[in-house]
């Protein structure tokens, strides 16, 4: 047996072992391995790391916390375990970049060191307050799990890499009182100055299982008094985790707006991370500063069905506003979606989402997502592809890039939809479950069609990209349902030791708000060794998925264009380029 099988067989007995007995996890909130947090990785696995993503050389990460642009750079916090590739020992590692591509890793700005803290120093934000710089708020646990609301201050603001943070001693600054419940009051977000003087956060809560976001004032950014009611709560929807509340322009479809715009040609958007299903929420609406209070518009799906950010692997995600370029920029964390043991094998967990733009659709029923412009810094060798018509049952080989780590933008032409077959009344409407039923190989009238990426050529391993097209038979208007669907991504072992634990490969799905009018549509795929991020109709529609194939890797990956719908579609125009690696500078302190 050799080093590495003695090493596996190890692992699989502490696994095996945690799985009789240590595990405490709850049901959702993070797995919590004790046996294994404190566990350093030997090696690190470069099979499915990610070459243009952000991620730390080694170990687990979570939560983006604090982005914030200042003194000429742009400053990412997350949640990272310095010792080991599962949940665990949480510290907030900071990073900073010019350009929101290339990073430079720096020493870790806050960790448990307080009796407020001492149990973990969890997510939230930044906000910048004139006359007193950069201040984090954010949640440390006490030792008897008890959730508290602290801030820390950079020993020297005039640093533009804030390398060294303070925690004063007036901390903490907010406690939760005998009404709230203490184990579910978490994830500031970054605060505002309202016209009255007062500053105002929203802290994520629950009471039961209702989700409550409880807003926050104060004048000075020390004394901090709960408003009487919650700025919103929603019942059944369990505890709200990393809430974002900013506001979004009604007239101006181009630029974002920081959070103390006021003015009336908006609209508020709260987002939700939902603890129980791990997924995310947003609902539009109005809130009114004189009463703290918001209200989703009535057409808002306020709940778990709701409207999300990204309807794939994606969570706990943050927006901060970029006064550099008038933008609101979003990051979010893609967590694993392979096993533990895998995770631990790799030596690493978690990556972050290329930054997106968030802007309101101009329908205003919705927000639109866009990856940054300066992602396409990294665009390399590049092909293009023009009015290529692909028949029923083609596959297309775009050729010429590297396609396991690539950017790719299509625009199909489909012309008429009269063949689109009916939404027949006893389909789902869980987009899931219709792309479960209707995965890439079930031929349709319109689609499926798309792009199949990180492929083997005889598709033992693929992962389609794609649209298919009904027709709504109540009032005959198109709906058309994006797929991102991992099933068939990888030929691995999906298994793990532990009981119930497997690979997770969903047919993630949703529909897209789009009639197609001009009959085209179009898709932006960003793809990087284990991650696929997709963008619908300019972004109307994001879907992010982790994969993990064993084959269709590095330069043995490919990338289709397909159409198994009898309708011909035409690849109007499809632009391809490989995509570099950034620089990662870490100096050590990792
Ligand atoms: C979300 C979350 C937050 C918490 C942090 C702990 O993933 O559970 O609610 O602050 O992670 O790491």
């Amino acid at each position: 047996m050799g080093a590495s099988n003695i090493a596996y067989a190890l692992l699989l007995l502490v696994l095996i072992n945690l799985s009789n007995h240590n595990i405490k996890g709850t049901e959702a909130f993070h797995q919590i391995y004790e046996n294994l947090q404190s566990e350093s990785v030997e090696s690190v696995n470069h099979l499915h790391r990610t070459g243009f993503h952000f991620q730390p050389p080694k170990h687990w990460i979570n939560d983006p916390n604090g982005p914030v642009y200042y003194k000429g750079f742009y400053h990412l916090f997350y949640q990272y375990n310095p010792k080991g590739a599962v949940w665990g020992n949480i510290i907030w590692a900071h990073s900073v970049s010019k350009d929101l591509v290339n990073w430079e890793a720096l020493e870790p700005a806050i960790h448990p060191s307080k009796w407020f803290d001492i149990g973990g120093t969890w997510s939230g934000s930044i906000t910048l307050v004139p006359g007193k710089g950069p201040i984090i708020i954010y949640t440390g646990v006490n030792q008897n799990q008890t959730q508290i609301q602290s801030y820390a201050i950079p020993q020297d603001p005039s640093d533009p890499y804030l390398r060294k943070w303070i925690k004063p001693d007036d901390n903490p600054i907010a406690m939760p009182d005998y009404t709230m419940n203490g184990s579910a009051f978490r994830d500031p977000t970054t605060a505002w100055l309202a016209k009255d003087g007062h500053w105002r956060t929203v802290v994520g809560s629950r009471r039961k299982d209702r989700g409550i976001a409880y807003i926050y004032r104060s004048r000075d950014f020390k004394h901090w008094v709960k408003a009487k009611h919650p700025v919103h709560s929603k019942e059944s929807t369990g505890m709200w985790e990393c809430p974002d509340f900013f506001p979004v322009s009604l007239t101006d479809f181009e630029n974002g707006l920081d959070l103390d715009y006021v003015g009336s040609n908006t609209k508020h958007v709260l987002k939700v991370s939902l603890d129980i299903t791990r997924y995310e929420y947003y609902t539009l609406g109005r809130y009114d500063p004189k009463t703290d209070r918001y209200i989703p518009d009535g057409d808002s799906p306020d709940g778990w069905d709701g409207l999300r950010f990204d309807y794939g692997n994606f969570y706990a995600s943050k927006t901060f506003f970029d006064y550099k370029k008038n933008r609101r920029i979003l990051w979010g964390w893609a967590n694993e979606s392979d096993t533990v043991q895998d995770d631990i094998l790799k030596g690493w967990a978690g990556i972050q989402v290329i930054p997106r733009t968030v802007l309101l659709d101009t329908s205003k029923k919705q927000l639109v997502f866009w990856p940054v412009e300066e992602i396409e810094s990294l665009r390399g060798n590049y092909i293009r592809m023009n009015n290529h018509e692909i028949k029923k049952g083609q596959r297309l080989e775009v050729k010429g890039i590297t396609p396991a780590q690539a950017d790719v933008e299509v625009t199909f032409y489909v012309g008429s939809l009269e063949k689109a077959e009916p939404f027949d009344p006893s389909f789902t409407f869980i987009p899931f479950d219709l792309c479960k039923m209707k995965g890439s190989n079930v031929t349709g009238g319109v689609g499926p069609f798309g792009l199949i990426t990180l492929a083997t050529p005889d598709l033992e391993e693929y992962t389609p990209v794609f649209f298919r097209v009904f027709k709504d038979t109540s009032n005959h208007n198109p709906k058309v349902l994006m797929c991102s669907d991992a099933r068939p991504s990888s030929l691995k072992q999906d298994r793990g030791p532990l009981p119930k634990e497997r690979m997770y490969k969903p047919s993630f799905a949703a529909f897209v708000d789009t009639d197609m009018a001009d009959g085209r549509i179009s898709l932006r795929i960003l793809i990087d060794h284990s991650v696929v991020e997709s963008f619908g109709a300019l972004g109307k529609t994001v879907i992010t998925s982790r994969v993990y194939p064993v084959k269709a890797v590095k330069e043995n990956a490919h990338l289709y264009v397909f159409n198994n719908g009898t309708q011909s579609v035409t690849v109007e125009s499809l632009d391809a380029w490989n995509m570099e690696t950034p620089l990662q500078m870490n100096d050590g302190a990792l």
